[in-house]
């Protein structure tokens, strides 16, 4: 027998037992069965080094040959390859819905300054922020705050230091925004103010605000409660009214606090309004002197107003939400309602 009869004896020989052994191998057992004829130091690869001893044209015959026996048993050991992940199994049910994913939202209160930004942005307003952590200065002194001011004690006010506080209201940007810019100047100031304030249902020791002020030549009251009436009117929609208070405030000279007709009442009076039929829902008035004075704006060519709005007020009462706390204490059960 040559040396080709022989190699061809031995892969007929191998075919056949490895065969048999992976039949009769328990499956713990076949992936060794598979190693020993398939791997790179089993048996097939063992004759297949024998090759090179063969004429050219024996080798290619043997060579057909073993790639032949390669291929079977390769398709055979496959058909029981342990099934992996990316298998599906056979008892997957196909129609079933996929898994909900939870879709995050914006935050009511993102929600209501989006809303008012839009509508002033309407208006031409131009937006503008400030730091939340102010000087004295900003917060009081160029707003026209006497020293001894009550607003400026430690019960009302966040001091950091003797320099530095948490700003108690956005007018500061006003201040901000008129030592940068000449008028005309048309601003809408969007942020968070603080307070030491007892806690309760009406107050929290931060709550965000929208300043809007304008100065330009000639802006009169009349601009004021025109801008404030339309806004109101697209805000909480076309029967709401307004009505002004007279009050004080030390930067604007006349002053006024706004009420809204209370939403849920129609203003006959309810237990959300306290049975006034109206709720307060920002303070405004016409810009002092005093301030212009500070940023050296002239008084006699320029006039202006501003209002600082509660954004939590507003939103309690288009949505009738009966506590502040609320809005802070991030439970999904109220957060998901808006
Ligand atoms: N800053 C005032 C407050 O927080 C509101 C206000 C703003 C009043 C602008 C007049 C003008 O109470």
């Amino acid at each position: 027998m040559g040396v080709f009869e022989e190699i061809d004896a031995k892969l007929s020989a191998l075919e056949e037992a490895a065969k048999r052994e992976w039949s009769e191998a328990p499956a713990a057992e076949r992936e060794n069965v598979r190693l020993r004829y398939l791997g790179r130091k089993g048996s097939l690869n063992a004759i297949l080094r024998g090759l090179k001893d063969l004429q050219p044209e024996d080798r290619r015959t043997v060579g057909e040959r073993a790639n032949q026996i390669k291929d079977t048993l390769t398709a055979l050991f496959g058909d029981s390859e342990p099934v992996g992940d990316t298998q599906l199994s056979p008892g997957y049910d196909y129609t079933l819905p996929g898994r909900p994913r939870p879709r995050g939202k914006r935050h009511i209160l993102t929600q209501t300054m989006d809303e008012v930004m839009d509508i002033f942005y309407g208006m031409g307003f131009e937006i503008a922020d400030g730091p939340e952590i102010e000087t004295e200065y900003y917060n009081f002194s160029a707003l026209n705050f006497p020293p001894d001011h009550p607003a400026r004690d430690m019960q009302d006010t966040f001091f950091l230091n003797d320099e530095y506080l948490m700003r108690t209201h956005t007018s500061p940007v006003q201040v901000r925004v008129f030592e940068r810019q000449r008028p005309p100047v048309r601003i809408l100031a969007p942020g968070r103010s603080y307070r030491h304030e007892a806690i309760n249902a009406r107050s929290y020791c931060v709550f965000h605000q929208v300043e809007g002020f304008f100065v330009d030549v000639d802006v009169s009251f009349g601009d004021l409660k025109g801008i404030l009436l339309a806004f109101a009117m697209e805000y909480f929609g076309s029967d709401a009214k307004l009505r002004f208070r007279p009050s004080f405030f030390p930067f604007t000279e006349p002053s006024t606090e706004v009420d809204v007709v209370c939403l849920l009442c129609g203003g006959k009076g309810c237990p959300i309004c306290k049975h006034e039929g109206w709720l307060e829902i920002l303070g405004a008035g016409m810009i002092d002197p005093a301030v212009f004075a500070a940023v050296d704006y002239d008084p006699k060519v320029f006039s202006g107003y501003a209002f600082g709005m509660g954004m939590e007020r507003i939103a309690m009462l288009k949505h009738g939400i009966d506590d502040i706390r609320l809005f802070y204490e991030n439970d999904l059960r109220f957060l998901r309602q808006f």
